[in-house]
């Protein structure tokens, strides 16, 4: 017989990990929650013509992209990023503006799989259409920010630039061409080839052959338009009125190429492995468009789950929330009791579990200890003949007999004791 294992840069997320990562999910929507942003849940897989706006020259389209053929003909990609589906949904529905939106899944691409780099990844993160001003890019970047804060997470570093306006933009990649073709022998081989399509692209390399050549390459800062100049003045003043610590990075084009305006990635300083991004983002007026809906403002930012997740093991912070079992209950009796006392424990809201298959004392109290459970219930002979329980809480271990009839409100005493503790 065969037997299977994930596929590579893919992994089965077990508890207490995925009770972690629901818990991170949950933070975040608390925090954009509270601040008018609701839930959009896209589809997991689109026609590949939404994603193909990312960028021709972008390795998202043409090394990774998850693509095929399905059984009705149409050329179908499972999403590599959730921003175009995002845009594509605001075109197909037309919602009222400015249109907050927040979401929270899997996203793939075809990448060398290492640690902090997978096939499939979870993001979570957040979109706003029909909204110019750059106080919203404060928004947007103070929200990731709080997020981070209440992850726990100190060691966060925000990179900050502008690729000014459509024109600024072309502008500048017309002088970036010009400049990296007077250069073209000393680049690498991948840079000569991304300069034939992209040449803002080329700064994003990390090769080390041409890292001297981008360090004296044109900034962008010198073609912005007075307006995409002020603009990202505004949204400095207004990240400083916030006191959001940020450095200027004029080499920040990020990985997709419909950014435009203010641009921004998070980088986590206690990762010291190869992918220290844990999130980033920026605006794209012009994708909404581009995707066959009307002229409309759009910023967003994407986190990576995985990454942060690792960060916050580097930081030691944001631990596995604890279990939601609060009783456990030992019988020895056959274990009808324990249903019972089970049953009526998760009637009154309070978490509860069990042994089956009448096993010894020992290691029904084994199972509790592992269970993570706050107390244990024990049931024996001697208990259910008096129509007792015995309460045994977990790390004091003086343990106390009470009534059956009187369980649940010595159970929700105990709640009340470790609660209060806490
Ligand atoms: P991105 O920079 O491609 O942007 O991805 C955002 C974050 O997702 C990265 O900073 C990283 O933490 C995580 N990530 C990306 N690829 C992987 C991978 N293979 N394995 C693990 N984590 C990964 C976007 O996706 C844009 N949609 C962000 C955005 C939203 N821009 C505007 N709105």
């Amino acid at each position: 017989m065969s037997s299977f294992s994930t596929s590579p840069g893919t992994r089965d997320i077990l508890t207490p990990d995925a009770a972690r990562w629901r818990k991170f999910q949950d933070v975040f929507a608390g925090v954009v929650e509270e601040a008018g942003y609701g839930l959009i849940i896209p589809p997991m897989f689109e026609d590949l013509g939404v994603f193909l706006r990312l960028g021709e020259a972008t390795d998202v389209v043409t090394k990774e992209m998850y693509d095929f053929e399905d059984k009705g003909g149409r050329r179908i990609a499972l999403r590599p990023e959730q921003t175009a589906s995002v845009c594509r949904a605001f075109v197909q529905h037309r919602p009222t503006t400015p249109w907050k939106v927040w979401y929270a899944g899997p996203n793939f691409r075809y990448e060398k799989p290492q640690q902090g780099r997978y096939r499939q990844f979870d993001q979570v993160g957040l979109e706003v259409l029909g909204v110019e001003d750059p106080y919203l890019d404060a928004e947007v970047i103070a929200l990731a920010s709080q997020f981070y804060d209440r992850l726990g997470l100190k060691e966060v570093q925000l990179s900050i630039n502008s690729l000014g306006d459509a024109g600024d933009r072309q502008r500048f990649t017309d002088v970036l061409r010009s400049y990296f073709e007077s250069h073209v022998g000393e680049l690498s081989e991948d840079s000569q080839v991304t300069l034939t399509k992209n040449p803002l692209r080329v700064l994003d390399s990390k090769r080390r052959e041409d890292q001297k050549i981008i360090a004296n390459a044109p900034r962008i800062r010198d073609y912005l338009s007075p307006t995409a100049g002020e603009h990202f003045a505004a949204v400095l003043a207004a990240l400083d009125a916030m006191n959001i610590k940020y450095v200027i990075d004029d080499r920040l084009v990020r990985g997709l190429d419909y950014y435009r305006r203010t641009t921004f990635e998070f980088v986590s300083t206690a990762l010291t492995a190869a992918h220290t991004a844990i999130g980033g983002g920026g605006r794209y007026d012009g994708l909404v468009e581009e995707l066959g809906g009307p002229a409309t403002a759009g910023i967003g930012f994407a986190l990576g789950l995985d990454r942060t997740l690792l960060a916050c093991d580097a930081e030691q912070v944001f631990p596995a929330p604890n279990t939601d079992v609060f009783a456990f209950v030992v019988d020895t009796t056959g274990g009808q009791e324990a249903s019972l006392v089970c049953n009526q424990l998760r009637m009154a809201r309070i978490g509860a579990d069990r042994a089956f298959d009448n096993r010894s004392m020992k290691a029904q109290m084994k199972a509790a200890d592992r269970s993570g459970a706050q107390v244990a219930i024990i049931i024996g002979s001697n208990e259910l003949d008096a129509g007792q329980v015995v309460i045994r809480p977990m790390n004091s271990g003086e343990q106390y007999s009470v009534n059956r009839e009187d369980l649940v409100s010595a159970i929700q005493n105990e709640v009340s004791k470790i609660r209060s503790a806490n």
